[in-house]
């Protein structure tokens, strides 16, 4: 198996494993609970949290573990919209945000939210530009992303986090849920206010993240009751997942220290020889983007027919779009980047992990060369 599906989901690392293993069966209390048992949950949950602000350096009270980058973007969005409306009620995205911060856009305008998309430039990147232009007295939140999951285009944060820093009441929300481990982040010289993380994109587990909230931002509470997370999301805590967070984080970091060279190695091998395939159309762009995700295109054959033909061979890719499989799968990025359908229908993204080889790389091009082959014949007969 070759598996070039790391924007989706990365296998969880075995420490990762071990260490959810081992505080759900030894430390399973409620952190909640008065007794030793539930104070030794919270003690991990404690370390947990002070690990997670260290490697991210903010402070510990700036973090709060979710269940992922869904929820985060929820809580950051909405959480920002409930509580600050009275001051303004407009919000600024891109038009390449994940559908998590898109939809969550589209119900608040429902609810009588203005929301501002941005374009973006043919690199895929917002220009600051016209944040600038976007911003209203009513502006509340500006929330752009940071590693595109499709292209891989990083935009400028810190950029606009510098506009941003003229304009005191806009609170600033970036998705960084592609970006970690693979493209450095610093949030606070960035000036974030919100910053959205998702566990299982780095060898965590599902169903866990972190969302950064500087210290000061009024939020409004998506889930009440028990008053966890500093009342900011009620529900038992997950400690297993919390510590197997920390976790994987401390060791993604790591791997970038030893291992980037590798990775680049082997996505700079994939983009120079997918240019050289006749009808093949590269789709990340040349500067500014991360090492791990390659899209490209081949107009005239549709993303899905490709997929399959290539994980036949044991090889294992994506069309990029999430949307269901009833809906036509045009990649949204690729035709806000572009405008071409044709592109937008055929793209395929690869996407790396610090442990794919330049051999799998090889064995790859082989087979998606051999694969346009057949589909050709067949698209001719
Ligand atoms: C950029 C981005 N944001 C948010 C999400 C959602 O994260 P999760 O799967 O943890 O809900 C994803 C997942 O693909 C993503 O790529």
């Amino acid at each position: 198996m070759i598996y070039f599906d790391n924007s989706a989901t990365t296998m969880p690392y075995d420490e990762v494993l071990d260490s959810f293993m081992k505080v759900s069966k030894d430390y399973f209390g409620n952190p909640s609970s008065l007794h030793g048992i539930g104070a030794m949950a919270e003690k991990l949950l404690t370390q947990a949290r002070q690990q997670v602000a260290q490697l991210l350096e903010v402070y510990e009270n700036e973090i709060y573990f979710t269940s992922g980058g869904t929820e985060g973007n929820n809580l950051a969005i909405k959480g920002v919209a409930f509580a600050h409306q009275n001051r303004g009620k407009h919000i600024i995205i891109s038009s390449i945000e994940h559908a998590s911060v898109k939809q969550t856009c589209e119900q608040l305008a429902e609810l009588g939210f203005e929301i501002t998309i941005l374009p973006v430039n043919k690199d895929g990147r917002v220009e600051v530009s016209s944040v600038e232009e976007a911003i209203k007295e009513e502006t509340i939140l500006v929330s752009v992303m940071h590693v595109n999951n499709e292209t891989g285009a990083i935009q400028p944060i810190e950029e606009i986090g510098s506009l941003l820093k003229n304009h005191s009441k806009i609170l600033f929300h970036v998705d960084f849920v592609q970006g970690v481990g693979k493209v450095d982040l610093n949030i606070k010289k960035c000036g974030i206010d919100l910053c959205t993380i998702s566990a299982h994109k780095f060898h965590g587990l599902k169903g866990n993240g972190i969302l950064f909230i500087r210290e000061g931002v009024k939020m409004f509470p998506l889930f009440t009751g028990g008053s966890q997370e500093r009342k900011l999301r009620s529900g038992t805590e997950n400690v297993a997942g919390a510590v197997s967070t920390a976790k994987a984080l401390r060791m993604i970091f790591q791997k970038k220290k030893h291992d980037m060279k590798n990775l680049l190695e082997v996505s700079r091998f994939l983009k120079e020889e997918l240019m050289k395939i006749p009808g093949v159309v590269v789709n990340t762009p040349e500067e500014n983007c991360a090492p791990h995700i390659v899209n490209f295109s081949v107009p005239g054959v549709k993303s899905e027919v490709l997929v399959h033909a290539l994980e036949e061979k044991g090889i294992y890719v994506s069309t990029t779009s999430a949307c269901s499989s009833k809906k036509k799968s045009i990649s949204s990025t690729v035709f806000a980047m572009t405008g071409r359908e044709d592109l937008a229908e055929s793209t395929i993204r690869m996407s790396l992990s610090y442990q794919n080889t330049l051999e799998e790389a090889q064995t790859v091009i082989k087979e998606l060369i051999a694969a346009l082959k057949r589909l050709k014949e067949v698209m001719k007969s």
